[in-house]
């Protein structure tokens, strides 16, 4: 399939296309039969074959669907890999990823990652004989003595899931060795941060967060730098069975197209309510990679865009009982599980999305008791700011 970008990389080259038009029309062009801008949802599970093995393609939608592969491109072009595979959550993505592995191999797993990562990681694939240990990837030369013959993967997510701790991208790929970078980019988006570019091998996303955007669906994706490893998750999405449906790529899509525009109204929200909470005499710490007092506020500009994305985490005086009744005194604001749509959402870490960690973990990893993460949205930064303050006011009561 000849696409758009195709098409212009022959006048213009493909690196001239901005990152808000790649978003989109990569992998995407009007409907060569019916001429419709938003591509069709290829709602089939086979394709008419005019001949034993002569087709256009595609046979059967769990190893090739139309829509799926639109938005394969488009992710594969947008973080600059070779290309991607789409699955039906982010848990799932990691899933192909970790299957990537054998018996004997070791991988190294960042100690600030969304919850799931490390109970997939324990709960599952160590009963095949994998190794996995668990390192604070912020610093990269205890990463490098974590290294081992048999270690095949570095796993980071950066900004990392609650605290927004930030690991060096290239640092990190000059020490990695025969290794594979793994960066879950599901936080910034390649609008903000792209990790192939930094040396990275692969990178992962929750596409249920920014990437699709609006709350409407559950997916992941996998792009990566070399075309015998996408042949790889190809063959396992396929061979394994977990692949996204055409109706959530398409939605996926249509979210991709204001992908620009969104990252840079959550980083313009999310550092305002940075700025107010810190400011506020009832919050005791505040950690957004945008504030002048982050602790790798350099790093973040290094590594990053001038943009920031729209996640803030902050601890209340009161600790856990004042974090709990903030958390129930929100209303515009809902109380819920997800991050990276345009509603404003609020997270207790440690009773929702890190429950699955160990108190001991959790603590190591600055994940405290009262720590309350924010998915700053899209409404006006003014409304959000009322309601945080009037929730923040009784939780003080
Ligand atoms: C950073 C990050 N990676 C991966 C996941 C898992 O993705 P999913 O919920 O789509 O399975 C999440 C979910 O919260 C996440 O926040």
């Amino acid at each position: 399939m000849t696409t758009l970008t195709e098409t212009k990389t022959k006048k213009r080259g493909k690196g001239d296309l901005g990152f808000a038009t790649r978003a989109i029309h990569a992998g995407q062009k009007p409907d060569p039969s019916t001429g419709a801008i938003s591509p069709p949802i290829y709602q089939t599970t086979t394709y008419a074959q005019t001949a034993v093995g002569v087709n256009k393609g595609f046979t059967y939608s769990r190893t090739g669907n139309p829509t799926v592969a639109a938005l394969e491109e488009n992710l594969g072009i947008l973080e600059k890999g070779v290309g991607g595979a789409c699955y039906n959550s982010g848990l799932a993505a990691i899933t192909a990823l970790f299957s990537l592995l054998s018996s004997g191999d070791h991988a190294i797993i960042g100690t600030v990652v969304y919850g799931g990562t490390p109970r997939l990681a324990n709960s599952i694939f160590s009963r095949f004989g994998i190794k996995f240990s668990y390192v604070d990837t912020s610093d990269a030369g205890a990463v490098k003595s974590e290294i081992r013959e048999n270690t095949k993967l570095i796993f980071i997510e950066t900004p990392a899931n609650p605290t927004l701790k930030l690991s060096d991208i290239e640092a990190l790929s000059e020490i990695k060795g025969e290794a594979k970078l793994v960066v879950d980019n599901t936080f910034y988006t390649p609008a903000i941060q792209i990790p192939i570019e930094l040396g990275a091998d692969i990178v992962m996303h929750s596409t249920t967060k920014y990437i699709e955007g609006h709350n409407t669906t559950i997916g992941g994706a996998i792009i990566t730098r070399s075309k015998r490893e996408l042949e790889e998750l190809k063959f396992i999405q396929n061979a394994a069975g977990s692949i996204l449906s055409p109706f959530n790529a398409w939605l996926t899509l249509r979210g991709l197209k204001t992908l620009d525009l969104r990252m840079k109204k959550h980083s313009e929200n999310a550092l305002a309510i940075a700025e107010y909470l810190e400011s506020h005499p009832k919050v005791s710490k505040v950690l957004y990679p945008g504030l002048p007092s982050f602790p790798q506020a350099a790093l973040a500009r290094k590594q990053g865009n001038s943009l920031h994305g729209g996640m803030v985490s902050f601890e209340l005086k009161g600790g856990v009982k004042a974090g709990l009744k903030f958390a129930s005194s929100l209303s515009l604001i809902s109380l819920a599980e997800n991050l990276g749509a345009v509603e404003t959402m609020v997270t207790h870490p440690a009773t929702m999305t890190h429950a699955a960690m160990s108190r001991k973990s959790r603590l190591a990893a600055g994940i405290t008791d009262g720590l309350i993460r924010v998915s700053v949205g899209l409404e006006d930064a003014d409304d959000i700011i009322t309601d945080l303050d009037q929730a923040i006011r009784k939780a003080a009561a």
